[in-house]
């Protein structure tokens, strides 16, 4: 196995720990490396050994399908300390087993009853919205999306105590941003200690609450995990509890945020898009229920689009544990693979003109997303394959059909939001948009 040529690889790039090619603008630099070096792209982390970005389908399915069982995730560098056990940093039997139970957490009745939940939680953080000229969307979503994941994830009817709520709220932040970090040791007062602490306050609240979420038999995810089990019977230990818990609220967090915002984006410039999903989603009434909510094909293909244009998780961590061959290049034990969905996203060999906002490239008729299996993979693939992606369609579908329900919004025809690529591609300037109210309000 040429492992020199990974090590000594001249035009490789850095990329964790401070690529500013990266962080500037990720999909120009997955070009240029896909250009010069093909679908195994080798990069440099100093200090990490050998590392490549996986680019195109045929060679992100296979380390995400992972054949020959040559990977295992490699997220633990990145956001380790404070999703430690979550499901996604599991492998092999555990994460097998681990992934049975869970699943039974996100069954369609289960499904039926977040959504239920969602409803009225909804309605009432978009109740605080006001109309204004410069509204900052991005930043208003990501409060809504927070309070909804403390009601609905952790049964924050139970929490009693308003400055407790905030305690929990602040470390959950605290923990999110931390997988931005740059600098990643704590040093006092900085992110990494800030989320270092988050996730201590967390692991203390959740399993003071434990008890409570147990005796409670409640619908909300905390409760469910408390009596979930596989066909065998075999249920989680409490401090599984609690660190599937703190995955599950991060993992929904910034990704469901992320979808919801370019959507409002992307809806702010082309308003006849914007009009078509409100008249779709018009007949719904306050409570539309799952079958409803996934019988909505505009909302769907405006949703699959913005994930396809801003992936909220553009690029997925595994490891080599042993040498392998993807896309016939050779990829040595210890390699660090970066599997970049994002780039599939835009080849323009598989979808027509790829950087316009084109909905309707996912009707029946083109379904360009078809073209490949890994041509569209927002969710990812292969034994990782996100397990809310079912409930994540209807918390967006929610929250939009709720948005547009009350309000009508644009944004300058000129505006292109500044994104931060530090972690999780984000809006820096909080997205302002012109948000007007509607006539229909609910
Ligand atoms: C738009 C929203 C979302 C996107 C784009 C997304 C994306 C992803 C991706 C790409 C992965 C695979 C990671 C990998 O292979 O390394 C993943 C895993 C996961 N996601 Fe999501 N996610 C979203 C929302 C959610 C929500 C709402 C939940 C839970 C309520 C959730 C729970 C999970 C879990 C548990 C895993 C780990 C699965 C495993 O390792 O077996 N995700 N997600």
């Amino acid at each position: 196995m040429a492992t020199d040529r990974w090590v000594r690889a001249k035009s490789a790039v850095p990329v964790i720990g401070g690529s500013l090619a990266y962080m500037h603008d990720p999909l120009t630099l997955m070009r240029q490396l896909y250009q010069r070096h093909g679908p195994v792209a080798p990069v440099t982390m100093p200090g990490r050994g050998p590392a490549a970005f996986i680019l195109g389908p045929d060679a992100c399915g296979a380390v995400l399908q992972n054949g020959d069982k040559a990977f295992v995730n490699g997220w633990e560098l990145l956001v380790g300390p404070f999703f430690h056990r979550g499901l996604m940093l599991l492998d092999g039997a555990e994460h097998k087993q681990h992934r049975r139970i869970l699943q039974q957490a996100f069954t369609r009745s289960r499904l039926a009853a977040y959504t239920a939940a969602l409803h009225p939680a909804v309605a009432t953080e978009l109740r605080g919205w006001e109309a204004a000229s410069r509204f900052p969307a991005y930043t208003s979503l990501k409060r809504l999306t927070l309070n909804l994941a403390t009601q609905i994830f952790m049964g924050g009817h139970r929490i009693a105590d308003p400055a407790e709520l905030d305690r929990v709220n602040r470390a959950f932040i605290d923990c999110v941003q931390a997988a931005g970090a740059i600098l990643r040791v704590a040093v006092a007062g900085n992110k990494w200690h800030r989320a270092t602490r988050g996730r201590a306050t967390l692991e203390r609240f959740l399993t003071l609450q434990l008890p409570a979420a147990r005796s409670a038999g409640g619908d909300d995810l905390f409760s469910v995990l408390t009596r979930v089990e596989d066909e065998d019977g075999t249920r989680f230990a409490d401090t599984d509890i609690v660190n599937h818990m703190i995955f599950l609220l991060m993992a929904a967090h910034d990704t469901t945020t992320s979808t919801v915002s370019t959507a409002m984006y992307h809806l702010g410039r082309h308003p006849e898009w914007q009009d078509r999903v409100r008249a779709e989603v018009a007949p719904l009434g306050p409570t539309p229920t799952v079958s409803q909510l996934n019988a909505l094909p505009d909302l769907d293909m405006v949703i699959k689009e913005c994930q396809r244009l801003v992936a909220p998780v553009p690029v997925l961590a595994r490891r080599a544990v042993k040498d392998t061959v993807i896309a016939g290049r050779p990829v040595p034990a210890g390699t660090r693979a970066f599997a970049c969905l994002q780039f599939s996203h835009y080849l323009p060999d598989l979808w027509t003109d790829p950087e316009s906002f084109d909905p309707e490239r996912f009707s029946p008729e083109r379904a360009e997303d078809r073209s490949h299996r890994f041509a569209w993979a927002p969710f990812g693939g292969g034994v990782h394959k996100c397990l809310g992606m079912a409930f994540s369609n209807l918390e967006v579908k929610t929250v939009l059909a709720q948005i547009l329900g009350r309000f009508r919004w644009s944004v300058a025809a000129d505006y292109v939001p500044p994104m931060s690529n530090v972690s999780l591609p984000y809006p820096r300037d909080g997205l302002p948009v012109d948000l007007r109210p509607t006539a229909m309000v609910r």
